[in-house]
């Protein structure tokens, strides 16, 4: 089974949370499942105080983003994770325009976000209707903002979150387990 993780990332949490997704999954899966990761990038600069609020606006006005031209073939895999921070209680543009031009192409979909109180909701609906697709699972987390590297301590839950989609992807067949 061939997995893809991707994700944007404007500071750093989503990416840590999005490459403990994929060594979760590869760790779970084992030798039948191989895991690659692409991250999205934007082409906007949206550092500092100006690149925030441009980032807060063009989220709120579900502007599309500029991005690069992925390098994975989405329809080459079985299960695409897609995660994002949210923005203005919505997916960050950069996912917005990932999901309108490739999510369709997705076998099966996972989505995680990232955030700093709320927003999952809006956040995963965007995802859903630009990707024309139900995800067979969502990992909402809520990081403190800046704290890449605390995301450990979710382990836990990025672990039930990738059972979940492993046996969504292949079901156990008739007799195992037995
Ligand atoms: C422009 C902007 C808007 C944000 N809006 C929200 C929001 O609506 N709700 C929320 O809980 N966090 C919000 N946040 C916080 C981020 O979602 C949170 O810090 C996230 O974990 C950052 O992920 P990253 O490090 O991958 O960029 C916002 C951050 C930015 C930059």
């Amino acid at each position: 089974m061939r997995i893809l993780v991707v994700f944007y990332s404007r500071t750093g949490v989503t990416k840590s949370v999005a490459s403990l997704a994929a060594s979760v999954l590869k760790e779970l899966g084992g030798e039948s499942v191989s895991v690659e990761t692409e991250e999205i990038v934007d082409l906007k600069d949206r550092s500092g105080i100006l690149g925030y609020l441009g980032a807060g606006k063009d989220a709120a006005l579900k502007s599309e983003a500029q991005i690069k031209p992925l390098k994975a073939k989405v329809e080459d895999f079985d299960l695409v994770v897609v995660g994002t921070p949210v923005w203005a209680f919505t997916a960050a543009p950069a996912i917005r325009t990932f999901c309108e031009r490739y999510g369709r192409n997705a076998r099966a979909l996972g989505f995680l976000c990232t955030m700093g109180g709320s927003g999952d909701r809006g956040a995963f609906e965007a995802m859903e209707s630009a990707c024309g697709k139900k995800p067979l699972s969502s990992l909402p987390l809520v990081v403190k903002p800046g704290r890449a590297e605390s995301v450990e301590a979710f382990r836990p839950k990025v672990r039930r979150f990738a059972e979940h989609l492993l046996k969504a992807v292949a079901p156990a067949s008739p007799g195992e387990g037995r």
